[in-house]
């Protein structure tokens, strides 16, 4: 396996004075084509590491390599770029554009990255792997939760990044809807090899093999690899 992400000696501590960071000294490898699911309870620092990991904010110490470079190193520019072509953000709260259709919005990259060509054939692709296919022309007001969080995944995978991260991406589903959008998720970025970095505080919502990260009091515990099949 191939080292795409790497995180060294990297911690977070927002108010300088204070004695405890939010998230403690880590350092993690993640692999391409692999499943991370960063798991703690609310406040024990989970999206701070997955910015922190995904481009977002710098970490008080440390460095995270992309591709074996130092990304918060690089100029705003190079940072930009590979924020914008290879990473992909979800988020909970969908993030959509309201009154544009589900196509404009997973057309939406292309007006931040001159350089970003995106075809309807690659829209239309992308919709079918996401199951939106026939809601394209529809505005995403109009749409459920759970067809509003796949445009939104849709939009996050149109530049055919690497690296997604997803911060609480069912967080605003019911079960039913929640099941649906995770696993869209993990078996379209698995069939694309990119790597998924993905919060949440449920148990058990993914059940294909993926890592684990449990934080505490921003403590980041070993990697640990589960079975979602067997509801480890
Ligand atoms: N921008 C910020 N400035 C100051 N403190 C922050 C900032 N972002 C987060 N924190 C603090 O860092 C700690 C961890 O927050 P974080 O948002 O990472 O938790 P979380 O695990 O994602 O929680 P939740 O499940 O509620 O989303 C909290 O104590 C929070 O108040
Ligand atoms: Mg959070």
């Amino acid at each position: 396996m191939t080292a795409l992400l790497k995180a060294t000696g990297i911690s977070k501590k927002y108010h300088p004075a204070s004695n405890t960071p939010e998230l403690a000294l880590c350092s993690l490898t993640l692999e391409k084509g692999r499943t991370y699911v960063i798991k703690g309870r609310s406040g024990s620092g989970k999206t701070t590491l997955l910015n922190l990991l995904g481009g977002m904010d710098k970490p008080s110490t440390g460095s995270v390599y992309y591709n074996g470079k130092s990304f918060y190193d690089l100029s705003d520019r190079e940072q930009s770029a590979i924020r914008n072509k290879n990473f992909g953000f979800v988020f909970q709260s969908f993030n959509l554009i309201p009154e544009l259709t589900a196509y404009e919005n997973i057309e939406l990259p292309r007006f931040f990255n001159r350089n970003c060509i995106i075809t309807s054939s690659a829209i239309s692709t992308v919709a079918e792997e996401m199951k939106i296919g026939s809601l394209l022309h529809r505005r995403t007001y109009e749409l459920s939760g759970g067809e509003q969080q796949r445009v939104a995944i849709a939009r996050a995978l149109i530049t055919s990044p690497d690296m997604i991260f997803a911060d609480e991406p069912t967080g605003n589903l019911d079960s039913a809807a929640s099941r649906m959008v995770a696993d869209l998720l993990v078996k379209t970025v698995k069939s694309r090899q990119a790597t998924l970095v993905l919060v949440t505080h449920e148990d058990n919502l993914i059940y294909s093999e993926h890592i684990q990260l449990n934080i505490r009091d921003g403590h980041v515990g070993a990697m640990e690899v589960c079975n979602g099949s067997l509801g480890i």
